[in-house]
């Protein structure tokens, strides 16, 4: 089964065939970090525009690197949500636009659906699938989430829990910018961590129960500790701020996915989102998941990353199950996943 995968739900314009086993054809991605960084943040409606641009493009070009016409494909897969609703509207309506042409069936996909099954996704090597059910810790710069997943549905994946306020990718960026590095600052701060020492510079969070995560104390720290440092860092100084930073970030994300993991009692530990991009996060993951015998899936940066892959797959996943969706589906700005943490507050009742 051939599945054409559309996304659009951020700054990553993506168009992808892949395979229901998750062998990957084609995955183009383009991305719009010149039209973002004069901003230092996404601006809605420039996606939009940009994904507009771009859509026509990379559904093209992910055809023609597959060697497949739209005759070959067996569905076709959108990002429905979460995300930018105007860039989802884009994605969203060129699927629905070629099912409707087509005549194929078309499923809407949960993009962090997407990113919890990244890990099936196969790139030429041969990567060892995760085994249902495992855990899976979701870091983005929009989410930042623990989940149990039974199976490659909605219906089978369940929060454990996640960020009150920031999301870990969200707290790189905010704090890489801060430091004076670029847009976006993540694999900035993640390289720069590397020559620098985390014992020199030592930055708190708050410490949240249960699978509960927080960020923006931690991110204010390190803003206070910069504003006392006066006009310029000395440059190893700046690499022991991130090291200190990022070391935090990773000890928290880490300390919680593998109490999910001993609690859960799960054999199979994966990573997803962005910041699964994170060369200490996923150094530390691997040792945990050493010490215990257990199997670690840490996907391959393209995987990491906003890519129509792991749409493609994750709306291969629903057409085996028999599922399909109308054409009259909408565009939504918040997951399909029921949350248990709520941002801000208290835990859902
Ligand atoms: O999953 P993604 O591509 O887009 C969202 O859905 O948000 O994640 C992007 C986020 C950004 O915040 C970026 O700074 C972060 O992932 N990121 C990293 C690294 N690579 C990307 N954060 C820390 N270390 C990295 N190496
Ligand atoms: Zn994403």
């Amino acid at each position: 089964m051939l599945v054409l995968g559309i996304e659009s739900s951020c700054d990553e314009t993506g168009a992808a065939i892949v395979h229901a086993d998750g062998t990957v054809l084609a995955d183009v991605v383009q991305g719009q970090v010149a039209t973002h960084a004069p901003y230092g943040g996404v601006v809605p409606e420039l996606a939009s525009r940009d994904h507009l641009t771009n859509v026509d493009y990379v559904v093209r070009a992910a055809l023609e690197k597959a060697n497949v016409k739209l005759s070959d494909l067996h569905g076709i897969a959108a990002t429905r949500c979460p995300g930018l609703v105007g860039g989802l509207l884009v994605g969203l309506q060129v699927a629905k636009g070629l099912a409707f042409g087509t005549g194929l069936p078309f499923v809407g996909v949960d993009h962090l659906v997407g990113h919890l099954l990244a890990a099936f996704l196969q790139r030429g090597k041969d990567e060892m699938r995760p085994a249902f059910p495992f855990v899976a810790l979701l870091a983005s710069g929009g989410h930042t989430a623990l989940y149990r997943v039974d199976g490659p549905l909605v219906a089978n994946i369940h929060e454990l829990g996640a960020t009150r306020d920031d999301a870990a990718g969200e707290a790189f960026d905010k704090v890489a910018k801060l430091l004076g590095l670029g847009y976006p600052g993540g694999p900035l701060l993640d390289r720069l961590a590397k020559e620098g020492d985390p014992k020199r510079c030592a930055f708190h969070g708050a410490k949240l129960a249960g699978y509960e995560f927080s960020f923006s104390g931690l991110k204010s720290n390190v803003a206070r500790w910069r504003e006392d440092q006066g006009e310029t860092l000395a440059p190893q100084l700046l690499r022991d701020a991130c090291a200190g930073f990022q070391a935090s970030v990773v000890k928290a994300l880490t300390e919680k996915l593998f109490a999910a993991v001993d609690a859960e009692r799960v054999s199979h530990v994966v990573l997803g989102g962005g910041v699964a991009a994170n060369s200490a996060l996923r150094a530390r993951t691997r040792e945990m998941a050493e010490n215990r015998s257990i199997h670690a899936h840490l996907p391959e940066l393209a995987n990491c990353t906003d890519n129509a892959a792991m749409i493609a797959y994750a709306g291969a996943q629903r057409l085996l199950a028999g599922e399909r969706d109308d054409l009259g589906i909408r565009a939504e700005s918040k997951t399909a996943l029921p949350r248990r943490t709520r941002k801000g507050g208290g835990k859902r009742a």
